[in-house]
């Protein structure tokens, strides 16, 4: 894949870069995404029964169950050559800002600091009455095997005996306040903006990319797929996220890789 001059020069002299990663930055890590066609988990699930405060309080249960699934499977993955060289990257420009759409860690275990989590996190369930966080007891990934579709009952808050819920954001529920203003703040300031692994199609997670390409970011899209996104940014490489990213980072800085 032949990377574009005119990108590379932007990245060097960038004093911002903004990265938004969505579900495909993990795909190589074997964390399946949301919407690919024959392995997306909305295409097995119903984000309805699963991922909004009616389907928790309906079946808790299931809900906290198909969770633990995900959590379990993160705890087995490792960062890929994305995360790696995303995390590097950070280390090369002045200001790196990382937003996540992904709810998993893989990105601050592959050494990436402050990531902007737009939906929440799988580590950091909370109590769904008085908002307490709740601990997770220490698990290794050989100890922690829910079965798929497995129900599992929730645990209680120690202080108000509600159920803990977790700790990320489901459809119809607002994003956290200080996150979206910081990835807001950062996408309208971005020199480079780059758009990776994800459909674009949940907002207002999208919405970055397009003020960011609006407020004159060289905006750059990595996804092996069509998006609708394609034809507004600058610099669009149908790639995979751990193709390109280790290439673009040697190719920009050639001395340091
Ligand atoms: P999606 O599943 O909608 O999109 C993932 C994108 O990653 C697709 O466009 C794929 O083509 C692309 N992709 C797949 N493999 C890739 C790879 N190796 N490298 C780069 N790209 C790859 O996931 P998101 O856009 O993240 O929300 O979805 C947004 C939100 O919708 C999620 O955060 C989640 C979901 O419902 C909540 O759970 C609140």
């Amino acid at each position: 894949m032949e990377l574009d001059a005119a990108l590379i020069d932007r990245l060097r002299q960038a004093r911002l870069v903004v990265i938004l990663t969505g579900a495909g930055a993990s795909a190589e890590s074997g964390i399946p995404t949301f919407r690919d066609r024959q392995t997306g988990l909305w295409q097995k699930f119903d984000a309805m029964e699963l991922a909004t405060p009616g389907a928790f309080q309906a079946d808790p249960s299931l809900v906290w169950g198909w969770y633990e699934w995900r959590r379990a499977a993160v705890l087995r993955a490792q960062p890929n050559a994305a995360h790696v060289a995303i995390a590097e990257m950070a280390e090369r420009v002045p200001h790196l800002t990382l937003i996540t759409q992904n709810v998993d860690d893989l990105h601050e275990r592959a050494g990436s600091k402050a990531v902007l989590h737009l939906h929440g996190e799988l580590a950091l369930p909370y109590c769904g009455g008085c908002r307490r966080r709740h601990v997770f007891p220490a698990v290794s990934a050989s100890t922690m095997t829910p079965a798929e579709g497995a129900r599992i009952d929730p645990p209680r808050c120690q202080a108000c005996g509600a159920l803990i819920r977790p700790g990320v954001v489901w459809f119809g529920e607002p994003l956290p306040r200080a996150v979206w203003q910081s990835a807001r703040d950062a996408a309208g300031r971005a020199d480079v903006f780059f758009c990776i692994g994800t459909s674009s199609m949940v907002q207002p997670a999208a919405s970055l990319t397009e003020l960011a390409i609006d407020a004159g970011a060289a905006t750059v899209l990595i996804n092996p797929n069509p998006t609708a996104m394609d034809d507004k940014v600058a610099f669009a490489y149908r790639e995979t996220a751990a193709t390109i990213l280790p290439q673009l980072l040697s190719a920009t800085w050639p001395r340091l890789a």
